[in-house]
């Protein structure tokens, strides 16, 4: 099957799928975690993966940087190939003073300066949240094992580059803790498309003290983190059975 930014059979994706923003990530995590992992798309070099986690079919694929490319990829994946679980596994620059580099931010809901949820809900403002249902699993599992996590509202950018002098005091006031550019999009097309989304981002920087991780640190930050991921969604859906 077809869509204009993914080349694969029908079925190759399994319904719970990893996003990280960068498609080597993505082949990273998933030839290092999955079993049987094989490559599922490779159009503009997004690449996507499915594999098993201990037996349960996952997918991991990039989604490139930023709600317009991340939502391209989503919304394919949701139409057309049945995904009905969507985790961003990405990284966040901290607002908040409480965070440190390398805690984790889970992310409740995403405020934005993207228009997107806007035009999707006739002009009126969207709560982007988070999907209890992932988000309840994932938030106690990474608590019981001693991660250092923050559950609260992110704000997703569209400016890396944002020229706004008083922006970071701005969202620091609204008690925003950290800024990363997917996760309201994501949220609003999972409302949308009534399927299930989570973002669960490592703070890769601190955007008030100026500090920031190695890229060696960020890949170890995030391989960790999808392993803890799927065994949360995964170790609930064998507890439910
Ligand atoms: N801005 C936006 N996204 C990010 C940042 C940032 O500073 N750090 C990591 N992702």
């Amino acid at each position: 099957m077809s869509t204009p930014h993914i080349e694969s059979r029908p079925g190759a994706f399994a319904p719970t799928v990893l996003l990280p923003g960068d498609p080597l990530r993505a082949e990273h995590i998933a030839t290092r975690l999955l079993e049987g992992a094989e490559r599922v798309n490779a159009v503009r070099n997004m690449f996507g993966f499915t594999g098993r986690w201990r037996g349960h079919p996952v997918s991991v694929m990039g989604t490139g940087m930023g709600i317009p490319s991340c939502s391209i990829y989503a919304t394919e994946l949701v139409r057309h190939f049945g995904v009905r679980r969507l985790i961003r596994l990405g990284t966040c620059g901290a607002v908040h003073g409480d965070l440190d580099l390398g805690d984790v931010v889970v992310a409740l809901g995403a405020s934005t300066d993207s228009g997107v949820n806007r035009t999707r809900f006739a002009g009126m403002d969207l709560a982007a949240t988070a999907s209890w249902s992932l988000l309840h699993p994932v938030a106690t599992a990474l608590m019981r094992s001693g991660t250092p996590i923050h559950v609260g509202n992110v704000f997703s950018a569209d400016l890396f580059y944002d020229p706004r002098p008083n922006l970071l005091e701005h969202l620091a006031s609204m008690n925003i803790l950290a800024v990363e550019m997917e996760a309201a999009g994501l949220y609003g097309l999972a409302a949308e498309h009534r399927v299930e989304a989570l973002a669960v981002l490592v703070v890769s920087d601190h955007l008030r003290r100026n500090e920031r991780m190695s890229s060696e640190e960020r890949q170890r930050g995030s391989d960790t983190l999808a392993a803890s991921i799927l065994d949360a969604l995964f170790d609930q859906a064998r507890r439910a059975r």
